[in-house]
């Protein structure tokens, strides 16, 4: 069976809506933030900071093997996985790839609150967003589907992705 892939920029929901899905669809939900901090045994935040963000690229591309070999499940990448195009060939080899898509104000607002993203710890939060948007946009659009969540509910996204999973 064919993984379910999400990519998206940070606080589109990737987590919250690859857990939903993973129950609804009884698969198991893998998040390669959550392999690469158990694997380091530090957070994110911490390998960026001691680390620096290549040394955290490399794990997160080891993440993306590890998670793309895998057979029926759900997987939640982190929003700069797609950066390097092998992440992507890995993540699509046996995965259908949904992008999840919000406006930048929105992003703001659901990621304001938490201090866990190292790229959005700066004094002009919304201006990053916008700059790493228009940046990552190119990456982003390979995905099979793009899913806009903005101003809708975790089920109204998740059984829109339902939807097209019948279609594939
Ligand atoms: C990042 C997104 C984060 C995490 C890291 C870098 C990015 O994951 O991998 O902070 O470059 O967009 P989420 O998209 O799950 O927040």
């Amino acid at each position: 069976m064919k993984n379910i892939v999400l990519i998206g920029f940070m606080g589109t929901g990737k987590s919250v809506l690859g857990k939903r899905l993973a129950k609804l669809l009884k698969m198991p939900f893998i998040s390669t933030d959550d392999i690469i901090e158990q694997k380091e045994g530090r957070t994110i935040s911490e390998i960026f900071g001691s680390l620096g963000e290549q040394y955290f690229r490399d794990a997160e591309k080891e993440a993306v093997k590890g998670a793309s070999a895998m057979e029926g499940v759900v997987i939640a990448a982190g929003g700069g996985a797609v950066l390097n195009e092998e992440n992507i060939t890995n993540l699509k080899k046996n995965g259908v790839m949904f992008c999840l898509t919000a406006s930048a104000q929105d992003i703001y607002e659901r990621t304001k609150n938490y201090k866990h993203r190292p790229l959005l710890n700066v004094a002009d939060p919304v201006t990053r967003i916008k700059e790493l948007l228009a940046e990552r946009s190119m990456f982003y659009a390979k995905a099979n589907f793009q899913i806009d969540t903005t101003g809708k509910s975790v089920e109204e996204v998740t059984h829109e992705i339902i939807k097209w999973l019948k279609k594939v």
